[in-house]
């Protein structure tokens, strides 16, 4: 390789680095130094007539649909926790698992009364396949502390199973597809009360619009059972403010734990 190309790709890949694009998605280059063709012009759209049919609605008759009740299916048939997990890691209907490392399904104990849910893995948690090990769940683990929790005392999941590239944001089919294997955790693990990290499982599961800093510090309901909203921890080390009011969320979630005698016997008795 001659020395100008090797510098050309040295500054392309830090460019990529910086932009944040830290996987690829294909073994086939795109050919972005080649000349693009001009895309060809967006055809004439069609005459305007009452009698048109109605756009076509999103349905569930669709390849996504079919692979959420593939979904569906699959983790109703699972009879434990650790079922579920074997049956993730087979599972091939997400293409997030083409870019993933690891899958990343639970950590915590599967006696746990309280369950934790986050929104997807990052790159720490890709790596070594366990949700939160990273520095957002080194913050998480200071904020249990704070009430006299710790990792014996919770199960701790997410809504997604494998990494977003570059740590983006999940589809909403990403959402979708993984959501039946949420539900049969719960199901399956029976928690006494949950805890939503973040808007996406909240939205997702309680059926909501709203973004996290209004659903945050409030009590819900997932099939009878309690449900507290809070900050995710990525978001309070981007914005240190807002941990004042993560701390009124954890104060409240320990009142509710010792309202409802769920509050663990091991745990230390005082924040
Ligand atoms: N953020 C999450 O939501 N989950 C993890 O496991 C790690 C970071």
């Amino acid at each position: 390789m001659n020395a100008d190309l090797r510098l050309g790709l040295a500054a392309w890949l830090e460019w990529c680095a910086a932009a944040g694009v830290d996987s690829s998605l294909d073994d086939r280059s795109l050919g972005v130094y080649a000349p693009v063709a001009a895309p060809p012009a967006d055809p004439a759209p069609p005459p305007f007539s009452p009698r048109a049919p109605a756009p076509a609605q999103p349905s569930l008759l669709t390849p996504e649909g079919d692979r959420v009740r593939t979904a569906a299916a699959l983790a109703q048939g699972c009879r434990s926790l650790g079922e579920l997990a074997r049956v993730l890691e087979a599972f091939e209907g997400c293409s997030l698992k083409d870019t993933a490392n690891s899958l990343c399904f639970a950590d915590g104990s599967g006696d746990a009364r309280v369950m934790l849910v986050g929104e997807a893995p990052g790159a720490e948690e890709d790596r070594q396949g366990r949700p939160f090990c990273g520095p957002s769940g080194r913050l998480l683990d200071r904020m249990l502390g704070t009430i006299g929790l710790d990792r014996r005392h919770v199960w701790i999941t997410n809504m997604i199973y494998w990494r977003p590239p570059g740590n983006r944001t999940p589809t909403p089919a990403e959402i979708a597809l993984c959501q039946p294997f949420l539900e049969r955790q719960i199901e399956l693990l029976r928690p006494g009360y949950i805890v939503f990290l973040g808007g996406i499982a909240a939205r997702a599961l309680l059926n909501r619009k709203e973004g996290i800093t209004r659903l945050r510090g409030q009590e819900f309901a997932y099939g009878g059972i309690p449900v507290l909203a809070m900050f995710h921890p990525a978001y309070l080390l981007r914005q240190p403010l807002q941990k004042k009011l993560a701390w009124r969320d954890l104060v409240t979630l320990r009142k509710a734990l010792e309202e409802r005698g769920l509050f663990p016997a091991t745990a230390i008795d005082s924040p």
